[in-house]
């Protein structure tokens, strides 16, 4: 099929929830991607967030073809060997006594809802309240649902989960009258994605794991997207010196292949039994070499650093924008928004037409969250090229 049979096609035999530009990829190398034409673009959505390591890594991609030679899925009821070298890894290096596996971020955060709700009623039948924050995105299955703000991606689909508070982010006072004793876990991502690019305040964070002890809640950081060196460092709560007692992680994981992980410390872990929870393809021992490779790359003293030094360079490049409509520039490592006084949907068109991929986070935020590796020449280009497009936006 040529591209325009591709797309054509596409719009009688997919349900229409997306809206895609009009080219069709075939090939990534680095941090380039190739359409159907012969187009190069730099992409600096990544899959958003998802492809830390670029396209085609040459390590990935002979692991990936190696273990699906030899075992791809067994399914959860036998042992295999790369879901504990994959387990162990996650847990060494992180607050986590142990985790869970499943396969999207939404079904992470479906986990430590159900973990939590399990967990809490060994104390109290009734408590079973949930509280996360305006700006959040954590999913749209139900559970997770409930938990994201938008009414656009709520409405539609109500009744949500019932005992769920959405109280304004960054704002303790709120949450301070939000958070109580029937309060089973409070869900935060410590850098909104969807909702902007907006890190947490400190303050917020560390007030918010007070207002759960005093309440014995759980609290539970969603790093789904912020997480694994995305903000140059391992766990993107590091930067807040806060511990979570459940952390989901998704995207990055396992570069490219679907994979989610709920990580929880022992006490709540000791409350799930055989048979309360489960999930068919997680922690197949492909997926779990595939996120082997990319644990052991980004988790790398000099590979951090160089994602918060390339952070700073890419913040400080877009600060000098010259745009009276850029209204704030704001991240941290190579997860950065620039929010706009009108919607960036123009501007990332004019990008794609000129080889750069970006993406909106939100109607009026441009979202920046290249490969991992993304060089300092690539971001200059990519620079350049935001420039070029604001002359006509
Ligand atoms: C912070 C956060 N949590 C959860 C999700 C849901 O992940 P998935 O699309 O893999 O279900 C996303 C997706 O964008 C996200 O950004």
């Amino acid at each position: 099929m040529n591209p325009d049979e591709i797309i054509q096609a596409e719009s009688a035999l997919i349900v229409p929830t997306y809206l895609r530009p009009p080219m069709v990829l075939t090939h990534g190398e680095g941090a380039y991607l190739f359409d159907a034409e012969g187009k190069r673009y730099l992409d600096f959505a990544a899959g958003i967030a998802v492809n830390a390591l670029g396209h085609s890594d040459s390590e990935w991609a002979r692991v990936v073809a190696e273990q699906a030679r030899v075992l791809t899925h067994v399914s959860n009821l036998y042992h295999t060997a790369p879901h504990i070298e994959l387990a162990q890894r996650l847990v060494q290096n992180s607050f986590g006594d142990r985790v869970f596996f499943c396969n999207s971020g939404s079904e992470a955060n479906e986990t430590a809802i159900k973990f939590a709700r399990k967990w809490a009623r060994q104390k109290d039948d009734d408590k079973t309240g949930l509280v996360a924050f305006t700006g959040s995105f954590h999913g749209r299955t139900i559970g997770a649902l409930s938990l994201t703000a938008k009414n656009k991606y709520r409405e539609p689909f109500a009744p949500l989960m019932p005992d769920v508070v959405l109280s304004p982010f960054n704002d303790l006072a709120a949450a301070r009258e939000a958070i109580t004793a029937r309060t089973c876990a409070v869900v935060v991502e410590p850098v909104q994605g969807e909702g902007g690019i907006q890190p947490a305040e400190p303050a917020f964070l560390q007030g918010l794991r007070q207002l759960c002890d005093q309440n014995g809640a759980l609290l539970v950081f969603d790093e789904v997207q912020c997480g694994l060196g995305r903000t140059g460092y391992l766990w993107a709560h590091q930067a807040y010196d806060v511990t979570p007692d459940i952390m989901t992680l998704a995207k990055p994981l396992a570069g490219g292949l679907p994979i989610g992980a709920t990580l929880v410390t022992e006490a709540i872990a000791q409350v799930m039994q055989p048979g309360d929870h489960g999930s068919t393809f997680a922690a197949g021992p492909l997926v779990c070499r595939a996120a082997q490779v990319v644990f052991d790359r980004i988790n790398q003293p000099e590979f951090l650093a160089n994602v918060r030094a390339n952070g700073e360079y890419l913040l400080g490049r877009l600060r000098k924008l010259p745009s009276t409509k850029v209204v704030q520039v704001r991240g941290a490592g190579l997860f950065v928004g620039v929010e706009f006084s009108e919607s960036v949907k123009p501007l990332v068109a004019a990008a794609a037409e000129r080889g750069l991929l970006i993406i909106n986070a939100g109607e009026n935020v441009l979202r920046l969250c290249p490969p991992l590796i993304i060089t300092r020449e690539q971001i200059d280009t990519a620079l350049d090229t935001i420039g070029d497009c604001l002359k006509d936006f």
